[in-house]
């Protein structure tokens, strides 16, 4: 066995329907931090719920009892994934909505004494929500600044911010934006020592790396299955210590069931059931480039994505060491050193859309704008956030050849 074989990209694209239209694929897809092509096992486990099992779950009859033994699986193949207990996991419509919830229930958590910091390089999603529950509690809402050059976050700021009257503190864990890795272990490790939960979000980290969960032990850990070749969910992890603690946002009749205690909404039954098949997509990926194996699936899962991370950083190297030589200006880090491939750039001479429409032109998506990380554009003085920067997110899917092509039209545009 190769203890450490390249990513087999030919295998990879024949787990993804997107790709079998047109062999070999045209369109150069990097507009991956907004949504990634959904792999073939998510999509007929999808299809399958809906085909034989679209019933009311949960019931006596034959067809309900298996439709929810399918939404049960689909959340506990998740959780092995993750290698966290099941009932920790909330799978809600959407992370803004999965962390809107939350910021409600942490009214148990926050008054008037208290202090939440929020980092400014964040999605609006993981701001927003804590800035509106400040404003209820009369709590102060502190922003952890980015640096306003590069954009990045410095652990001596956070240091400088943390006392005993932070409550919470959230931060992502990648930025969408400028794919710099934020020190999630150390800010979670000095925040206890206050006292302090930690919300950390995972939405742009997660398709680059799986998160490890069960190493970083947060108190909340949030990502959207549909940026990680999967249904539109979003998922949510909380320490049952912390779910505990917080007021419950589901029916008074449910509060004792953990995973139902900060499901607002009601769940997307063939959505939550079809993420068994990510667990199968990880699973097959796996036996592909290690061969059998007996290891739980969250240490395959972490295999596996050590592989696709490999790769993508392979591929997106080349990309900055040509963009280092044409008159873009990079926001962020221009190496790959404490980043994950998603690039934000812009030009003085073009806009951002006239960027995104040049690449397109040649059949590569890759969008423009804020990405509703406003604050931080807004924070490095970009001249109009609305337009904001070309972003080139990449997947493991990616190829060498369309980096080229990305290169050869930024080249041409120049
Ligand atoms: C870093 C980050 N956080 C949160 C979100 C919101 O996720 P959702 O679309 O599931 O609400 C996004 C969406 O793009 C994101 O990139």
């Amino acid at each position: 066995m190769n203890p450490s074989p390249s990513l087999d990209l030919k295998f990879v694209r024949s787990c993804f329907p997107a790709f079998a239209q047109e062999l070999p694929a045209r369109t150069a897809f990097f507009e991956n931090a907004g949504g990634s092509y959904v792999a073939g096992a998510v999509l007929d486990a999808l299809t399958h719920f809906y085909t034989a099992n679209k019933v009311q779950p949960y019931g006596a009859s034959e067809i309900c009892a298996a439709a929810g033994e399918q939404m049960d699986r689909g959340r506990q193949v998740t959780a092995d994934l993750l290698g966290v207990p099941a009932e920790t996991l909330t799978l809600g419509p959407s992370t803004t909505q999965n962390i809107n919830t939350l910021a409600v229930a942490c009214a148990a958590i926050v008054d008037a004494h208290a202090k939440v910091i929020v980092s400014e390089q964040d999605h609006e999603a993981n701001i927003g929500a804590w800035e509106r529950l400040c404003r209820r509690t009369g709590a102060e809402f502190v922003l952890w600044e980015v640096d306003k050059q590069s954009g990045e976050l410095s652990l001596s700021r956070f240091r400088e911010l943390l006392d005993a009257q932070v409550k919470l503190v959230c931060v992502t864990h990648s930025s969408n934006i400028i794919g710099s890795v934020n020190l999630v272990e150390e800010v979670t490790a000095l925040a206890r020592k206050h006292g302090a939960r930690v919300v950390i979000d995972g939405v742009s980290y997660a398709p680059h790396r799986w998160p490890d969960i069960a190493a970083l032990q947060p108190d909340a850990y949030c990502f959207s299955a549909y940026k990680t070749y999967a249904t539109h969910l979003g998922v949510l992890y909380t320490a049952p210590d912390f779910a505990e603690s917080l007021d419950p946002q589901c029916h008074y009749f449910n509060r004792d069931f953990l995973q139902k205690r900060l499901d607002a909404a009601g769940p997307d039954h063939a959505s939550i059931a079809a993420l068994a098949g990510l667990g199968e997509y990880f699973a097959a990926s796996h036996r592909h480039h290690f061969g059998e194996s007996a290891a739980p699936p969250h240490e395959k899962a972490q295999a596996v994505s050590a592989l696709m991370h490999r790769h993508e950083n392979e591929l997106c190297a080349p990309l900055l060491e040509a963009l280092r030589e044409m008159p873009y200006q990079i926001i962020g880090r221009n190496d790959m050193r404490g980043r994950e491939a998603n690039i934000a750039l812009f030009s003085e001479k073009h806009s951002s859309a006239e960027l995104s429409a040049a690449l397109a032109h040649e059949d590569i998506a890759a969008g423009h704008g804020h990405f509703y990380a406003k604050r931080l554009l807004d924070s490095v003085g970009l001249r109009d956030s609305e337009d904001g920067v070309l972003r080139i997110s990449f997947s493991h899917y990616n190829s060498a050849e369309e980096v080229e092509r990305v290169i050869a039209v930024l080249c041409g545009v120049g």
